[in-house]
């Protein structure tokens, strides 16, 4: 018999959907396909389904470059008066068009209306972790 293929799969709760609310922003993570790191402040950014996460690209450039050669991403969102955050791991796909991108640029012009906004980043969040300080430390959400 074949054995199925567990797909990794995560659930933005909403208890995580309130910290992305209250965070000043996302810690985004890349890397190059060799491996070289890079972390960028991302401020327009949302909780778009159940396991996605949206960035918009204004002014990416080694992020895009990465996420263009390698997909994998990490993003941080915390609470600093909660002392709550979570860490999100996934894939990253640029959209330039579409519904998600048209929304992101009205989100974007809505609080910068001088911004032209390049692409939508959309992060497949795979798995979810606990980064609050305490007994939960690192546990994965399900
Ligand atoms: C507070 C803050 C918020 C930012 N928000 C965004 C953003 O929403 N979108 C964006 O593309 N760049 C944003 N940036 C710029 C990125 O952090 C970064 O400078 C840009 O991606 C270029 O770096 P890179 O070449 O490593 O990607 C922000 C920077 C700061 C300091």
């Amino acid at each position: 018999m074949q054995k199925g293929v567990k797909k990794e799969m995560a659930k933005i709760t909403e208890e995580v959907k309130e910290v992305v609310g209250k965070s000043k922003g996302f810690a985004v993570a890349t890397a190059t396909k060799e491996g070289e790191p890079n972390v960028v402040p991302i401020a327009f950014g949302k909780v778009l389904s159940e396991d996605e996460v949206l960035l918009m690209d204004v002014f990416m450039k080694k992020t895009e470059e990465n996420i263009k050669a390698n997909p994998k991403v990490a993003v941080s969102v915390w609470d600093l008066d909660a002392l709550k955050g979570y860490q999100f791991k996934g894939s990253a796909r640029i959209e330039t068009s579409g519904s998600v991108f048209d929304d992101g640029v009205k989100m974007v012009k809505s609080m910068m209306p001088e911004l032209s906004p390049k692409a939508a980043v959309i992060v497949k969040v795979d798995s979810i972790y606990v980064t609050s300080p305490g007994p939960d430390v690192g546990k994965k959400v399900e």
